[in-house]
């Protein structure tokens, strides 16, 4: 008979560039939620992913820090949720090692991530952005994770941890790892760039209109949500009247999981008025909701001797559950291991 997993919930962002309205929306406002539940919950900061693209070290070590400041501006509370940079807990890169040998080069290929990120490049990206998945993989499985809250972009990676999960338990004659659940929920499971309503908002996006920042002061997230793409009819009384309008769709999604309200609510209160009257409503209850979490994330930014202090403490206890994980796993392997 298969094990039963304790529910336990995993899930990273990378430290390249800054949080975006997309990240806060599909992933860190959600694990707040997961966190306030009482699931216990690991959350990395996934430095190994970030530097799969060349990254500045000065950069790379200020985006670390600025991304513990926002899970913890965000609500993560570094006592109740472990948090904590994936660098710092060895097991991570040890365990994704031993899933480079069970997943096949083929699986890795098929990633649509990897097709767009390395476009006509192939042959000049680094091998572990083609790696990635199985990194990846071995996050959420060092900890035995059963589920793991993600925006829409990261489902085919999780379909794939499940297939290293089976076959590694295949392979080996095992029920050892489990087959993850994603949990992608809500109304911003993609939010989409504000100038272009078919493509996913995004930190590497060229033009830093298309995105809100999570650092932008309140100028400057009016100023974006003023500029949005949209059309010229008025908002529908049903989501159904937003299905080709992907711009219109978009900026009642955001409005909808800001405010923690279901779309049709939304679309209720605002059905037939047009951009001239939604977009500063918007704009306002963005500032609402947002300028405090920036203005903690700078208060805490003065301090970087205490968010590595809490990163340090976090990954202790990430390590706490990942070690004996990692000693069963190369036990079943056949590596000896005898110190
Ligand atoms: P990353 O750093 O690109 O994004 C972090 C989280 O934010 C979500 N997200 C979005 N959600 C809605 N709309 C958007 N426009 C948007 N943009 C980003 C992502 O879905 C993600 O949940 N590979 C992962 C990091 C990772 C990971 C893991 C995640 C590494 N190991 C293990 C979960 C479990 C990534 O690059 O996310």
């Amino acid at each position: 008979m298969a094990p039963t997993f304790t529910p336990r919930v995993f899930s990273g962002i990378k430290p390249s560039g800054g949080l975006t309205l997309g990240n806060y929306l599909g992933a860190l406002k959600r694990f707040v939620e997961t966190q306030d539940k009482g699931t216990e919950a690991v959350y990395c900061i996934v430095d190994l992913h970030a530097i799969t693209v060349w990254q500045n070290p000065a950069d790379l070590r200020h985006a670390t820090r600025e991304l513990a400041a926002g899970f913890i501006a965000s609500g993560i509370d570094p006592e109740k949720s472990v948090l904590f940079n994936q660098s710092q807990v060895s097991a991570h890169a040890e365990l994704g090692w031993i899933f480079n040998c069970v997943a096949r080069m083929g699986w890795m290929g098929r990633m649509t991530q990897f097709k767009e990120k390395s476009g006509k490049n192939s042959e000049k990206v680094s091998l572990g952005l083609f790696a990635y998945p199985s990194l990846m993989a071995a996050d959420i499985l060092i900890y035995h994770a059963t589920h793991v809250p993600v925006g829409d972009d990261q489902k085919q990676h999780l379909e794939l941890t499940r297939d290293i999960a089976a076959k590694f338990n295949n392979d080996f004659g095992v029920d050892f790892f489990p087959l993850v659940e994603p949990v992608i929920e809500g109304p911003a499971t993609r939010v989409m760039n504000l100038r272009d309503g078919t493509s996913k908002m995004s930190k590497s996006d060229t033009s830093d209109m298309t995105r809100i920042n999570m650092t932008d002061d309140a100028d400057a997230i009016a100023t974006k949500i003023r500029k949005a793409k949209t059309d010229s009819e008025p908002l529908p009384e049903t989501s159904e009247g937003l299905e080709d309008r992907p711009e219109a769709r978009n900026l009642v999604n955001i409005y909808a999981a800001l405010d923690d309200r279901p779309v049709a609510d939304v679309l209720r209160e605002f059905a037939g008025q047009g951009f001239g009257a939604f977009k500063p409503k918007l704009a306002e209850l963005a500032v609402a909701k947002l300028a405090p979490i920036s203005t903690e994330m700078s208060r805490l930014m003065q301090e970087p001797d205490e968010i590595d202090r809490i990163l340090g403490r976090g990954a202790e206890r990430a390590e706490a559950i990942a070690r004996p994980i990692l000693e069963q796993t190369y036990d079943i392997v056949g590596l000896v291991r005898s110190r």
